[in-house]
């Protein structure tokens, strides 16, 4: 905690420092000085991201009877990527510095501070705010941004796909492609799916997994990354259907945007924290209709968390032209092949452990001490209840207190704790985002000494609002199932006498 008066901290900082410390998020290989934009989730982080993904799987899978799930594989036919376009198209600008050999992306080198050696200085080293001029000769960057000696060259196009070989040969022909999206996956299974789960338009084909892509400018923590997770969606729509006098595609395109809206505020994410932006035409990816991003107030501003295109008929009928294959669905009303029209939900699974991070991230102030808590939702907390015990000298109180964590462990990830006093043992949970403590303690076992009887109640503190309850360990089961289900905290607590804090 910085000390009174200091300047804390930027938020990202804390959240990186946070992930570290607490095991969420390690950067990778890190004791050989870590690789470039790649990070490995801890025991918490993995918890969390796991979270996600299965609430996402359970709401856009399990629960609708018009959506399928699928895993298909990383390396592809390289033709997919000649046919989706990415060898031809999935490219950024870059120019490299002549001097220092650094790579930028073209259209960004002007939105990063730069160093300049100023003549009018006698070549005094300064760094310089993005896009604004030296203060003393008033000259604009032109030179490499991060050297400030070295002359760019014109931009060229750089792919983003990680090329490898497949087979014993690195040869031209045994060239390959880590899938930079996991949604081509879907396409070419499109009749695989279709004819062995025997299913009517409009449906849904859902994935998630990883992508890869070899990213200029990766950073700002698992943000932009080169290898990530994502969930998609390709929703199957007829074109020549229509909803209430409208296009079925552009209905269906409106409802999956506010369904998946929703979805973030399901989990907690504040809605002021959420927004929608319309792609303009001229910058519209070369395959859609309409995309609407949904952006989140990352700590670097307002960015895409999602992405919700129309693809229309582009990639069913690229993959069926390369391919030979028809990629078509028998309309049976109207007696005609079709190729169907598809909408693409497209989240990324890192983005919102970040975005879900940022949005729970508070700190308080509790009796005059500060607290740092992640008002994480319930189902998304990494680890769900902690077991302390009051005192960890007395061995009924701790064996009692692992006897409650074993029990409770058969149904939710629950960890115990003795290495602090209790009042720290709080802290460090509300820190990671459990949502309940159990606390163990004498009158849980009673003292034979003093002849106080055991009352078989344990404590039950709630993260958020820090009440606590007594409870009897043989109702901890049910208590949990509820809490941890839809019961509401102030529900549960009316059943049981409150405890003293
Ligand atoms: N199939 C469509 C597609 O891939 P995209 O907008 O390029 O669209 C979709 O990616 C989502 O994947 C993004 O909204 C973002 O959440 C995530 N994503 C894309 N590139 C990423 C990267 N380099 N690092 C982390 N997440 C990324």
């Amino acid at each position: 905690m910085p000390k009174p008066g200091a300047e804390s901290p930027p938020l990202m900082d804390k959240l990186v420092s946070l992930c570290k410390r607490r095991g969420f998020i390690f950067q990778s290989s890190e004791i050989y000085g870590g690789t470039g934009s790649v990070w490995d989730y801890g025991p918490l982080g993995v918890e969390l991201k796991n979270n996600i993904k299965r609430a996402w799987w359970r709401d856009n899978v399990r629960l609708r009877a018009d959506m399928v799930g699928l895993d298909a594989s990383i390396i592809m036919h390289p033709a997919v990527w000649k046919a989706s376009g990415h060898i031809d198209h999935f490219t950024d600008p870059m120019v490299d510095c002549r001097e220092c050999k650094r790579r930028f992306r073209a259209d960004k080198v002007d939105e990063t501070p730069w160093t300049h050696y100023c003549p009018a200085t006698k070549g005094n080293k300064f760094e310089i705010p993005a896009g604004e001029p030296c203060r003393h000769c008033q000259a604009r960057r032109t030179l490499c941004p991060e050297c400030g000696r070295g002359e760019l060259t014109a931009p060229r196009q750089f792919n983003l796909m990680f090329r490898t070989f497949m087979g014993a040969v690195e040869e031209d022909a045994s060239v390959t492609y880590l899938r930079p999206e996991t949604a081509q996956g879907i396409f070419v299974n499109f009749d695989n799916v279709l004819q062995s789960m025997r299913l009517k338009l409009p449906f849904g084909i859902a994935q998630i997994g990883k992508a890869f892509r070899n990213e200029i400018t990766p950073g700002n923590f698992i943000f932009r990354t080169r290898e990530f997770e994502q969930m998609e969606i390709e929703y199957f729509v007829n074109p020549n259907d229509t909803i209430d006098g409208r296009p079925a595609d552009e209905v269906m395109h409106d409802r999956w945007i506010q369904d998946r809206l929703a979805w973030y505020t399901r989990y907690g994410m504040r809605p002021e924290n959420l927004r929608l932006r319309e792609h303009e035409k001229d910058e519209l990816a070369h395959y859609a209709k309409r995309t609407a991003d949904i952006e989140y107030k990352f700590p670097i501003g307002w960015s895409e968390l999602e992405g919700i295109a129309n693809r229309t008929d582009f990639d069913l009928k690229q993959h069926a032209q390369a391919s030979g294959k028809a990629l078509t669905y028998f309309d049976d009303e109207r007696k005609a092949h079709v190729v169907p029209y598809v909408i693409e939900p497209s989240a990324g699974a890192d983005r919102s452990v970040l975005a879900f991070l940022v949005d729970a991230y508070r700190e308080e102030e509790v009796r005059g001490e500060k607290r740092v808590v992640l008002r994480l939702h319930r189902e998304l907390a990494p680890v769900k209840v902690a077991v302390l015990p009051l005192l960890k000298k007395r061995a009924d109180i701790v064996s009692r207190a692992h006897e409650i964590r074993a029990r409770l462990a058969r149904d939710w990830v629950t960890v115990y704790d003795d290495t602090a006093a209790i009042g720290r043992l709080y802290r460090r949970q509300d820190e990671v985002g459990t949502p309940y403590c159990v606390t163990v303690d004498v009158r849980t076992v009673g003292d034979t000494d003093k002849g106080e009887a055991a009352d078989g109640r344990v404590t039950i503190r709630e993260r958020d609002s820090m009440e606590q309850i007594r409870v009897p360990v043989a109702d901890l089961p049910h208590v949990f199932q509820q809490l941890l289900g839809d019961v509401s905290w102030a529900q549960v607590a009316a059943a049981y006498p409150p405890a003293e804090n």
